[in-house]
């Protein structure tokens, strides 16, 4: 970029999805901002990572001006299906709460976000490292940080971390003030970008002796698939070979002899964890999306909780700066913390009742699970209760 500005209204930290949306959103506001970003515009650019776009997101991103390609090129699903015993379990969205959800990559999502902040000419500074926040707990915050060599400084009204796991600004709020809450599973998830054609229209959670597995896609030519691994496993682990014939053997017959295997474009290893922390403000420093909370990818909720939580930010600070008021920030994190912890339980069910916990999980643990399956295939309302969970609740 051109020139790093020295003021803005809001700084935002991180430009992934939660910080490149929230940006837009206040520029739909007449809101200025600056994004700082670690990382190269081709990294972000390339990061494979999510592909369900929950009803009330796609909704959102519409409202925005960001849902052409996403309507174009995303693929409408109205259900998913829960395998085990050589059984499906269709859970009907559409028939059960009247919502679908949108099969579009997160790669994609990024691409639609940047070029909306290139056409809004929202200042985004990339590879900004060893950023400093000074005086969070004042009126005035600043910023300072390095890029290429230089330093450089930055006066704003409010800062937002929306920098990930992996942060810094979460630091920022007093130690005494913050709760933490976590659960570690004792598994990954090892996952594939292969290009081939998905193996079923409909995305397929499967829950095996020898462990869970899930069919998921891009489009037409373009699969991905994850299987369960153990704690411990590296990428080296599981070379092809080993992840298809695991793959194969999780699914029920009918679903695998259709399988069709083609080259792996991309491999990863992904831990499954759950952590919240409490608040996500302090003062006039805020925290959005994976900087504040993290969930297990099995309920497809983690861009989808970054999301709600930019709406959530931007009508507070669209709010104050209409009026002056700090009511809605002020009110912003408990309003977020209470969505979050929906989807917190949402992940947590779906990834206790289709996980292997072998080692842990005693005889009486497997047979709930097995119950749970056995209810949802039986009861309609407890696949409306799945349904709605999975679709979201509207943002
Ligand atoms: P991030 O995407 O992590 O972005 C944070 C940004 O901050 C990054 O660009 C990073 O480079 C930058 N940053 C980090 N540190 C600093 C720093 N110190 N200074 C400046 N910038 C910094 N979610 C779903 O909703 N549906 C799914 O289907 C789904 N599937 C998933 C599958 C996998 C395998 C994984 C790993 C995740 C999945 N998720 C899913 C979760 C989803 O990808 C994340 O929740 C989402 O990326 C969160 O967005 P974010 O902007 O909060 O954080
Ligand atoms: C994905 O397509 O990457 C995906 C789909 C559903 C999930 C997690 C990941 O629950």
């Amino acid at each position: 970029m051109s020139e790093i500005p020295k003021r803005t209204q809001v700084t935002i930290i991180g430009g992934g999805p939660a910080g490149s949306l929230l940006a837009h959103l206040l520029h739909l506001e007449g809101i200025e901002s600056v994004i700082l970003e670690l990382r190269t515009r081709q990294h972000v650019l390339e990061r494979v990572r999510a592909g369900v776009i929950e009803h009330g997101s796609a909704e959102v991103l519409r409202e925005a001006g960001l849902g052409n390609r996403m309507d174009q090129e995303g693929f409408i699903h109205e259900g998913v299906n829960l395998a085990f015993d050589e059984r499906l379990i269709r859970i009907d969205f559409m028939g059960l709460v009247g919502k679908y959800v949108i099969i579009y990559g997160q790669t994609e999502l990024q691409k639609d976000l940047y070029q909306a902040i290139e056409t809004g000419i929202i200042p985004l500074v990339d590879e900004a490292v060893g950023i400093e926040i000074h005086d969070v707990g004042g009126d005035r915050p600043s910023i300072s940080f390095l890029r290429q060599g230089n330093r450089h400084a930055l006066d704003c009204d409010f800062v937002v971390g929306c920098d990930g796991v992996h942060g810094i600004t979460r630091d920022y709020i007093p130690k005494s003030l913050v709760q933490s809450f976590e659960r570690t599973y004792p598994f990954v998830w090892v996952g594939v970008l292969s290009s081939s054609p998905p193996v079923a229209d409909e995305l397929i959670y499967a829950n095996h002796e020898t462990g869970f597995a899930l069919c998921s896609m891009r489009n037409k030519q373009l699969s991905r698939y994850y299987v369960q691994g153990s704690a411990d496993d590296q990428i080296e682990d599981w070379p092809d070979d080993r992840f298809w014939e695991a793959l194969k053997t999780r699914l029920p017959q009918g679903v695998s002899e259709r399988l069709v295997t083609g080259p792996t474009i991309e491999k990863l290893v992904t831990p499954l964890h759950s952590w919240v922390a409490e608040p996500m403000s302090f003062r006039r420093l805020f925290l959005a999306g994976d900087a504040a909370h993290v969930v297990p990818p099995t309920g497809a909720k983690g861009l989808n909780l970054a999301i709600s939580d930019v709406v959530y930010l931007a009508e507070a600070l669209a709010d104050h700066y209409r009026t002056g008021s700090m009511t809605g920030l002020d009110s912003y994190s408990k309003a977020a913390l209470a969505r979050v912890w929906r989807a917190v339980r949402f992940s947590w069910w779906m990834t206790t009742m289709m996980h292997d916990f072998s080692g842990m999980a005693d005889d009486f643990d497997r047979r709930l699970q097995r119950t749970e399956l056995e209810y949802l295939a039986a009861s309609e309302n407890a696949r409306r209760a799945m349904a709605e969970g999975y679709v979201g609740p509207s943002v």
